[in-house]
């Protein structure tokens, strides 16, 4: 698929806006509105369907999009920061399309309290190196830059602080279901909800600044979902079934930049102890039999929280206890 140039993202954003009350709008209106013909109207409708768009078209009445939208709109989430949140980022780049939210903080000369988001990735990051698959315009891609002066070792359980943060704003909205899953998944019935992805460059021993990673499933669509190899779950389906209503993802990004940067200033100061209750509170496995994969080998066990520094504490079938700190491993609940 060809990538999205300024101007046709202007188009195409025009045009999805008019499409976004869900009636149906002749090609005729629509290109009154965009001045443009009713056979370009065509192409760029063509175009929202290739970017996986889900839209009608009637005779005699026209085209509709199905399923509410609303675009990544900075306004709109400076609307919802308060004042010490506004002043404390610096700045907010959306794109229509990237490779990577995080990836394109990395290559950035500063990026303290930057935030990055996309309306999609084409090669959106997962933890181990996998794919984060990243559909148009439905879900939150969402990186923050942040510099620390302290060095990775003063960083420990950072990760799962922005797992406790997402927890946050999910609870505000009323939703009991979602909880973490060690080191930093979101799961809601046991399918993936939201990863977390902590990038780091620089002095490891000294500054060193990082990229915060979320990928929040808000509202899944589009032909590329079929390529999600684990089970997977998103915002909307949630909020049908524990009844609530849900912010927009222009809100949804707010809510994170507020939680989050309250959280790290904290984390700043009291490193990550103060949040490890907290954590646990929402842990999925906590005191159950888990198995841990660790590469070809393997590890059964009582999963017995975390320590201070976010290291899995697991008490085997001898009674030894074994504090995990992260790596290549992965949680199989066995009860
Ligand atoms: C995981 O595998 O669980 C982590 C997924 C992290 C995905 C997010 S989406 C925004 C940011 N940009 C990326 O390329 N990856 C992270």
């Amino acid at each position: 698929m060809s990538s999205i140039d300024a101007h046709e993202w202007n188009r195409l954003a025009n045009l999805i806006n008019l499409l976004a009350d869900g009636a149906h709008h002749s090609g005729e209106e629509l290109g009154e509105h965009l001045g443009i013909s009713r056979a370009a109207v065509w192409k760029y409708i063509k175009r929202l369907e290739e970017l996986g768009l889900q839209l009608e078209s009637v005779k005699g009445k026209g085209y509709c999009l199905l399923g509410s939208i609303e675009l990544l709109d900075e306004k709109i989430i400076h609307q919802h920061l308060d004042a010490e949140i506004k002043t404390t980022l610096r700045s907010i780049s959306i794109f229509p399309e990237i490779e990577s939210t995080n990836g394109y903080l990395l290559k950035q000369a500063d990026i303290d309290f930057h935030l990055c988001l996309a309306e999609r990735q084409t090669a959106g990051r997962g933890r181990r190196g996998r794919p984060w698959i990243s559909p148009f315009a439905r879900n939150i891609y969402f990186s923050l830059g942040w510099r620390s002066n302290s060095g990775i070792s003063a960083l420990k359980g950072l990760s799962l602080l922005v797992g406790c943060a997402v927890i946050r704003v999910l609870r505000k909205i009323g939703l009991q279901k979602p909880g973490l899953k060690w080191p930093n998944d979101i799961l809601a019935s046991e399918k993936k909800l939201a990863g977390i992805l902590v990038e780091i460059r620089g002095d490891l021993a000294g500054e060193c600044e990082l990229v915060i990673g979320i990928g929040l499933n808000y509202q899944m669509q589009g032909a590329v979902i079929d390529e999600i190899t684990q089970p997977w779950i998103d915002l909307s389906e949630l909020a049908r079934v524990e009844g609530v209503s849900l912010p927009t993802r222009n809100e949804l990004v707010a809510a994170l930049i507020s939680e989050l940067l309250s959280m790290l200033k904290q984390y700043e100061h009291l490193g990550f102890v103060a949040y490890k209750s907290e954590w646990e509170s929402s842990h999925l496995y906590q005191d159950k039999q888990v198995e841990l994969l660790m590469g070809s080998s393997s590890l059964t066990g009582t999963c017995l929280g975390i320590d201070e520094e976010g290291a899995l504490i697991l008490r085997d079938a001898e009674h030894q206890i074994h504090y995990l700190h992260g790596g290549e491993m992965s949680l199989r609940s066995q009860s």
